[in-house]
């Protein structure tokens, strides 16, 4: 049997193991490894990023196949404008060109696309290819692909609160007025949805400033595969150990109030 037809094998036992009714609709992505991916293969991290796109081309098409509605990933941070120039410029030119060649398909998917992030400093070339992709396909409905680009969470959360501070000053809002509810619907405007599920690729233990209030009870996956490296087959794995989780939200999803009268706790 061929190396192919073996993972093939894999994936279509992994698609068995996916239980339908609890797939995640939302997954968001910490796409990491793709300079040390390059590093080890002694090219440049140049070629990891590259690779990077066409495994991104892969999980969204999986996730689709499953179920999910919609996969946000991380792309560029706001910190990530201190690597040097030469990346930085390659990774901005890299995002217009994937747009240009990959857009048609994606609309043809019925696939949304959406950027996250302070776009401002961005190329005028590279803006208008994100606007244009947006608007093109603002009306489809199968699926949502988030893109977030200089995308930090501390940024995101400084500027809602700053605009609810306007809004307070000018009157439109009281001030006790500002709640939860209110601090979420506002940065729903323009950000995101919740996710189910976070995956981060590399092995890293961190969230790097990745949508720091809307984790707040994510399911955390962890997996040790470079980004270039993930695939299908991992991307499945980490569905199955997140439909294994059992998410309390605080409570204690097992124990009834009347099994809590029985246990040993009760007096
Ligand atoms: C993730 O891979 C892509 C971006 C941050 C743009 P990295 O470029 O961070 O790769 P490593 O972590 O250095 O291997
Ligand atoms: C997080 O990865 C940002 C993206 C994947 C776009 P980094 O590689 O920038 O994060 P750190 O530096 O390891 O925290
Ligand atoms: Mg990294």
């Amino acid at each position: 049997m061929s190396l192919e037809k073996v993972i093939d094998k894999k994936n279509t036992d992994l698609f068995k193991g996916v239980d339908m009714q609890k797939v995640p609709e939302h997954v968001a992505i910490i796409m990491d490894g793709n300079g040390r991916w390059a590093t080890k293969k002694r090219l440049p991290r140049s070629f990891g990023h590259n690779k990077g796109v066409s495994v991104l081309k892969e999980i969204l098409k999986v996730s689709k196949k499953i179920g999910c509605k919609v996969l946000t990933v991380y792309a560029f941070s706001t910190e990530n404008w201190t690597r040097p120039t030469q990346e930085v410029d390659f990774l901005i030119n890299l995002f217009g060109e994937v747009l240009k060649t990959e857009i048609e398909e994606i609309h043809q998917e019925s696939i949304k696309i959406k950027f996250i992030g302070d776009l401002t400093p961005f190329p005028e070339t590279l803006k208008e290819i994100i606007y244009s992709s947006e608007s093109l396909t603002k009306n489809n409905n199968k699926f949502l692909l988030n893109v977030c680009v200089n995308y930090g969470g501390r940024q995101e959360i400084v500027k809602v609160a700053k605009e609810l501070a306007l809004k307070s000053s000018s009157g439109e809002i009281k001030p006790n007025e500002v709640n939860e509810e209110l601090f979420n619907s506002e940065l729903l405007k323009r950000g995101i949805k919740d996710p189910e599920l976070l995956i981060r690729t590399s092995g890293e233990k961190r969230i790097s400033n990745f949508l720091l209030w809307q984790l707040a009870y994510s399911e955390i996956y962890i997996s040790d595969v470079l980004w270039p490296d993930f695939n299908e087959f991992e991307f499945l794995k980490a569905i199955i150990d997140y439909q294994s989780r059992n998410r309390r939200f605080g409570g204690i999803e097992s124990l009834t109030n009347e099994s809590f009268g029985d246990s040993q706790y009760s007096s």
